[in-house]
């Protein structure tokens, strides 16, 4: 999609679709009001006759209107004016973008940049619009022999700005939508392929095909050999019962002063979690295709760095196994030895994220890093806590969690921090090693997981985000979200404006 921005009055706009927003009850917005005195009040007769309320999810099409330069208005119901939140303008940008896929326009004029939605920007505004066009648009049916919508028009996006000197920085923010829209469908595409396809090798590839792509991005794989090596036998013994290779993907982007302490990304792929020798249940288990998600979150976020040229250093570790039952397998009561040195016995196999994970964060202290944040589908247990809206989030530095709860905000892409206390450690004593790999008891089992990992992330600050309920959604429309791109690159776009305002 071609995105650019605009100034200028709706009524001269030669486009096959202006998009207006009306407020309920029958309340043009200023847009559609000047539009209206331009083309003789056609809107405000329509709004009196009844024929659109403004409630949110309304939306009617007109042709032919008297004296106006565009093919169509497309009326968007915008709900209450002093309703607009940024849920609302999220539900609004979401609806135009299905909303014009539908139509036959080639190209749209949107003039829903002069709602005012408390506490938000035009460009906040900008952003979510062009991550709603392009989250309606993603389709994925590489894998379907008849792709499903066979023509699609719409080609190209205009939004109106007030004014010329608005100009600039609406650019950026479509620069920033794009670029972390495009991060998102990455994320979405890797997550969505089947294990047959999107196993740790597949990954590896996916991450030299990116350096290929941006030549700032810099990629080494460890084999398992370099792993044994290094004395990573956590992760090593999740992958044994595979017959695929476990990798561990390291991916450098290195656009700051060279002093600059990197942020480090850690996320989790596990390419299939079957739950190994503790077998999940047959049920929706095609979803543990999902359990890399964290994987390819880590790599969406460093395409958008590098499409956005932040001026950071930032270096994502991929630890990347599949989790099979199998003659090599763990048993339950093996206790395999950390990188860090710690020995962790396996209770159960199916709690594998953290022992991938707990071998990445150690390997991640050699960078001295910034912060390290890992992002991992590793509970089902937070999903019973926090539902599917919020990612659960866990800090042992509380700066970095309210700068990571800030970008969530900022992006629409939110999370909820729970409490990471020493009371909840001695749940993860063992009896026969330094500490077992689960608590004997289901209570609190996100914050277990998180307990667990912490045991790994004394060295540096370290954040770490449960994105088990918002990775995919499941039922009718499942498939992979791309969350938490649009929250990691909004947190590195915010670390990249504090540089700027120290030099
Ligand atoms: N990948 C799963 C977590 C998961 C389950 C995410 C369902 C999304 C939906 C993880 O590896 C796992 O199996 N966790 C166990 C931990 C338990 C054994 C302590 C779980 O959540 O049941
Ligand atoms: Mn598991
Ligand atoms: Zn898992």
């Amino acid at each position: 999609m071609e995105f650019s921005v605009k100034s200028g009055t709706p009524e001269k706009q030669r486009t096959a679709c202006l998009v207006l927003g009306i407020y309920e009850s029958r309340r043009l917005t200023s847009a559609a009001e000047q539009f209206d005195t331009a083309c003789g009040g056609y809107l405000s007769t329509l709004l009196r006759r009844g024929d659109l309320e403004g409630k949110p999810g309304q939306s009617l099409l007109l042709f032919n209107i008297p004296n106006a330069s565009c093919e169509r208005v497309l009326l968007i119901g915008c709900g209450r004016e002093r309703e607009i939140d940024d849920r609302r303008f999220h539900k609004i940008a979401a609806h135009v973008a299905t909303t014009l896929n539908e139509t036959g326009a080639a190209d749209a004029t949107i003039y829903l940049t002069d709602l005012a939605v408390r506490g938000r920007d035009l460009n906040w505004k900008i952003r979510q619009m062009v991550e709603a066009v392009e989250t309606a648009q993603y389709r994925f049916d590489q894998l379907k022999s008849k792709k499903d919508p066979a023509r699609r028009p719409l080609r190209k996006i205009i939004l109106s700005v007030p004014g010329r000197r608005e100009l600039p920085s609406a650019e950026q923010a479509i620069n920033e939508g794009v670029a972390i829209a495009a991060g998102s469908a990455l994320a979405k595409d890797l997550g969505n392929l089947p294990a047959n396809i999107c196993t740790p090798t597949y990954l590896a590839e996916q991450a030299l095909a990116l350096a290929q792509a941006f030549r700032t991005l810099r990629v080494k794989i460890l084999e398992e050999a370099d792993m044994e090596q290094l004395g990573m036998g956590a992760l090593l013994s999740v992958t044994r019962g595979s017959a695929q290779p476990a990798k561990l993907i390291r991916l450098d982007y290195r656009q700051g002063p060279a002093p600059a302490k990197p942020y480090v990304l850690v996320g989790k792929g596990v390419t299939f979690d079957t739950g190994g020798i503790s077998l999940k249940p047959g049920e929706g288990m095609d979803e543990m295709k999902f359990d890399m998600c964290g994987a390819a979150s880590v790599l969406g976020t460093l395409r958008a760095c590098a499409e956005l040229q932040l001026p950071l250093n930032v270096t994502g570790l991929i630890p990347t196994v599949e989790n099979m039952p199998g003659g090599r397998a763990s048993r339950p009561g093996d206790i395999v030895t950390s990188l860090s040195g710690q020995t962790i016995e396996i209770l159960n196999t199916d709690a594998e994220g953290r022992l991938i994970l707990c071998d990445a964060l150690t390997y991640a202290e050699r960078d001295e890093p910034a912060a390290v944040i890992d992002i991992a589908t590793l509970t089902g247990a937070c999903i019973i806590a926090l539902g599917r809206h919020p990612h659960g989030l866990f800090s042992n530095h509380s700066p970095l969690a309210n700068a990571l709860l800030a970008a969530g905000q900022a992006a629409y892409d939110r999370a909820w921090e729970l409490p990471l206390w020493d009371d909840y450690q001695e749940g993860l004593d063992s009896n026969f090693a330094d500490i077992a790999n689960i608590s004997g008891s289901r209570d609190g089992g996100a914050i277990m997981g998180a307990c667990f990992l912490s045991r790994f992330t004394k060295k540096f600050h370290w954040a770490h985000l449960d994105i088990a309920g918002t990775a995919w959604k499941t039922g009718k429309a499942k498939g992979a979200t791309g969350r938490p791109v649009p929250l990691l690159t909004q947190y590195l776009l915010d670390r990249a404006a504090e540089t700027k305002e120290k030099s």
